[in-house]
């Protein structure tokens, strides 16, 4: 028996001082968009997180070129019915189904999870009392490094693993060696404008960084903010010391 095969990447937003690498994000939302989400929803981003501080780094006029490029639902207006428009910067992302449902009826009864949070949901599978390093370690890029591997790891079943009928053999899925999602993607899909290669390596790791910051859309500020607070509290503590050396000075 053997895990799934996590390769381990270097992430520019790992560490204390991470920040993410803004082009890298914007090339992963083409990815995103022109490949993963004609089956996953990712109901909980809207397109004004695009321009905000801390992600791809789109201009608010950019966003809402972009938003303005998807069709929405909304209504009912006046007389009652649901209708389409263009998105706004204020929606969220609409997703390829209706419902749970009809994206399984669309997916061979597998359910193509909500990409939302999933660097995040994937990100520690360990029980104790592993977690309570992990939440120390490395394993915090594990959702990111999950993603990237997974997309890599569509393989050639070895003679007597073969899966079923609409199944593929991954070496990377958690749950067992065969995964109801297709290959998505592989060299030469997308076309990137900034000259980066288009190659299934760029896509994975440029869409799981993606992934990471839709899943931790505040994780720069929150490292910024944690730097500061040790910083605080080094010199606090620096003060608590002097304070009492000298009102003890007289006694000890
Ligand atoms: C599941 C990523 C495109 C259909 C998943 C999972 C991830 C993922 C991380 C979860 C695996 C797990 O449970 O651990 C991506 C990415 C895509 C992409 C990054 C774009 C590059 C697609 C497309 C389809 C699809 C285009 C449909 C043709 C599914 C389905 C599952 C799934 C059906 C559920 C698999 C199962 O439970 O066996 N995907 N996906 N995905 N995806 Fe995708």
């Amino acid at each position: 028996a053997h895990g799934p095969v996590v390769d381990r990447q270097s992430w520019t937003f790992a560490g204390p001082f991470g920040k993410f690498d803004k082009a890298q994000l914007q090339r992963g939302y083409k990815v995103y968009k022109e490949v993963c989400s004609a089956c996953h929803s990712m109901k909980y981003v809207s397109f004004r997180n695009l321009a905000e501080e801390g992600g791809p780094g789109f201009t608010a006029d950019q966003a809402k070129a972009l938003a303005s490029g998807y069709k929405v639902q909304d209504g009912p207006n006046d007389s009652g019915d649901m209708f389409e428009r263009a998105g706004r910067l204020s929606d969220r992302f609409p997703s390829p189904f209706p419902n749970e449902q009809a994206a399984r009826a669309a997916n061979g009864g597998a359910y193509p999870p909500d990409m939302s949070l999933l660097a995040k949901a994937r990100a520690v599978h360990r029980g104790f009392p592993w977690f309570v390093f992990d939440a120390f370690t490395q394993y915090q890029e594990y959702g990111p490094d999950y993603i990237y591997s997974l997309l890599l790891g569509y393989k050639d079943a070895p003679k007597g693993h073969e899966c079923g009928p609409g199944l593929n053999y991954n070496t990377s899925f958690i749950s067992g060696s065969c995964i109801a999602m297709p290959q998505p993607i592989s060299d030469g899909q997308v076309t990137y404008d900034d000259g980066t290669p288009g190659t299934l390596q760029n896509y994975a790791r440029d869409v799981s960084a993606f992934l990471m910051w839709t899943a931790e859309p505040k994780l720069e500020e929150r490292k910024r903010v944690g730097l500061k607070v040790m910083l605080f509290l080094v010199v606090f503590a620096g003060l608590l010391y002097y304070t009492k050396q000298k009102v003890w000075k007289d006694i000890a």
